[in-house]
């Protein structure tokens, strides 16, 4: 830590490598995080956001609308519009200031305006900055399905303000502590026993270092996955008052479940899950209309799956992708979950 008790932590991706700077009002640090060379700076967020930011060069603000809807092509074409009439070109920067809806249309807008340019992210939420703002994954929604048009594009810099959490709704709070949940059995351990600040810094350390050995998903970046395959087909099958981080709590619970039923991990692995999710209050249930077959058939549309179910589930080495797990071992891990 610094003076300003700000923790750096270095994604190292060679000439690719940025800095993740975090911590209460780490934002007054952007004009030292942009790129050299930089003429002129774009701010791109959403009207709600109550953050100001200071680049310290000549400025021009791009709103995006609010929610998942923004993340469309029609809202980056509308920015790289913006973008071309105010005359922006490579030599310029642009600056997300929020949460992953505007860090993954902002990301995604510099990975293809002139083919590439630079980018900061001022991460403004509890999931962004243990998770969306980090690794270079940026993209938008197709009405076929979410984040299926994207680009690998790493930021110069990201900066998590733990300053900017302290006014966040507590549901979308929760969304976020549902993926540090996940941080605990990725190496994390005892991360409920932190401050913020040193559960966010941590928590960005673990996904530093899995990008760091696997940046587009080859192989070991799926485990940063974990939860999210039952997750994902909770959010699929419909509109439920569950947020995604509460979605992957439940997929985490069922995860260990499965992994236990498999002989991958004891009892006291599975209670430990449960304690962490109950730790951060978490749920832990299936919403009750959605049947067994209704979810195992999401399972297999899965992008994971190639050769019948993949999951990521915990075991003895870690957490790891399975491929192929036994249809009659899905069904009865329900049971966990019900
Ligand atoms: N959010 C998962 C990843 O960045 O790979």
């Amino acid at each position: 830590m610094t003076a300003r008790s700000i923790a750096t932590i270095t994604v190292d991706l060679g000439d690719r490598g940025y800095p993740v700077l975090v911590g209460h009002g780490a934002r007054v640090e952007l004009a030292a995080v942009i790129p050299d060379g930089t003429r002129r700076v774009a701010i791109i967020t959403q009207a709600g956001i109550p953050w100001t930011v200071d680049p310290g060069l000549e400025s021009i603000r791009i709103e995006i609308p609010d929610g998942e809807l923004a993340k469309s092509l029609t809202v980056v074409e509308d920015v790289c519009r913006q973008l071309a009439v105010a005359g922006f070109t490579r030599l310029d920067t642009i600056v997300a200031v929020g949460g992953g809806v505007v860090t993954d249309v902002a990301g995604f807008v510099a990975a293809v305006y002139h083919r590439g340019i630079r980018f900061v992210s001022v991460s403004t939420t509890l999931l962004g900055q243990v998770d969306a703002a980090i690794g270079g994954k940026t993209g938008v929604n197709l009405v076929e399905g979410k984040n299926l048009v994207g680009a690998f594009w790493q930021p110069s810099a990201v900066i998590c303000d733990t300053e900017t959490l302290e006014s966040l709704p507590p549901r979308e709070f929760q969304c976020g502590v549902g993926e540090i949940a996940k941080y605990h059995f990725l190496g994390g351990g005892h991360l409920d026993e932190l401050s913020l600040d040193e559960r966010v810094a941590a928590c960005v350390k673990i996904k530093a270092d899995v990008v760091m050995a696997d940046e587009r998903e080859g192989g070991k970046r799926a485990v940063l996955n974990y939860g999210h395959t039952l997750a994902h087909a909770i959010e699929t099958a419909g509109e439920y008052d569950l947020r995604h981080g509460e979605a992957v709590a439940i997929g985490i619970r069922y995860a260990a479940e499965v992994a236990h039923r498999l002989g991958r991990i004891d009892a006291d692995r599975v209670a430990e899950h449960e304690r962490v999710l109950s730790a951060y209050a978490l749920p832990s249930k299936v919403p009750d209309e959605l049947t067994d077959d209704e979810l195992l058939a999401l399972f297999a549309r899965d992008k994971k799956a190639i050769d019948g179910v993949t999951l990521v589930l915990d075991g003895p080495g870690g957490v790891e992708t399975v491929v192929g797990v036994d249809p009659a071992v899905l069904v009865g891990s329900f049971e966990a979950v019900r």
